[in-house]
């Protein structure tokens, strides 16, 4: 009788770390997905046109971008929202080209811009 209390204590604490465990595991791939997400968003609304991830072409590198707004505390969802103004390269030229595409992300959702200020902020 005490051996069969015994297994079912120590199939509880089995169970118990089990759960927790896969808890975690649960937690990690969402941050990821998200940035994956962002990064697909990136792509598919062709911000990659003008921005490459560690080089400047037509707009800044997103590596430089994620600096700025690191050093800065900015917000990029407001950025892309048209309720924040540019920090990056205040060139009023830069700007304008910048500002025409405003219009596509100022009709994206508010998850959709964090997905991709998630995925702009994790390249260094
Ligand atoms: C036609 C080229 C072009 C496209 C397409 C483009 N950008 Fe830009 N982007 C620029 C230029 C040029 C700048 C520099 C001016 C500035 O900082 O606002 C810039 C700057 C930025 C900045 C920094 C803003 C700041 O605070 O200075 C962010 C964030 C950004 N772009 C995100 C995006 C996203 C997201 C998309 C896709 C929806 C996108 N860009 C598409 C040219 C472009």
């Amino acid at each position: 009788m005490k051996k069969i209390i015994l297994g079912i204590i120590c199939i509880s604490f089995l169970l118990v770390s089990f759960t927790v465990k896969s808890n975690k595991e649960i937690t990690t791939p969402v941050k990821t997905t998200s940035i994956e997400k962002g990064k697909k968003l990136f792509n598919s609304k062709t911000c990659n046109a003008c921005h490459q991830e560690k080089i400047k072409i037509v707009g800044p590198a997103i590596k430089t971008i994620a600096a700025k707004y690191t050093a800065k505390k900015g917000n990029i969802v407001a950025f892309l929202q048209g309720k924040n103004k540019a920090i990056v390269d205040t060139n009023p030229g830069q700007v304008a080209i910048m500002q025409a595409s405003l219009s596509i992300t100022k009709s994206m959702s508010k998850a959709d811009l964090e997905a991709i200020s998630k995925y702009m902020m994790s390249i260094q």
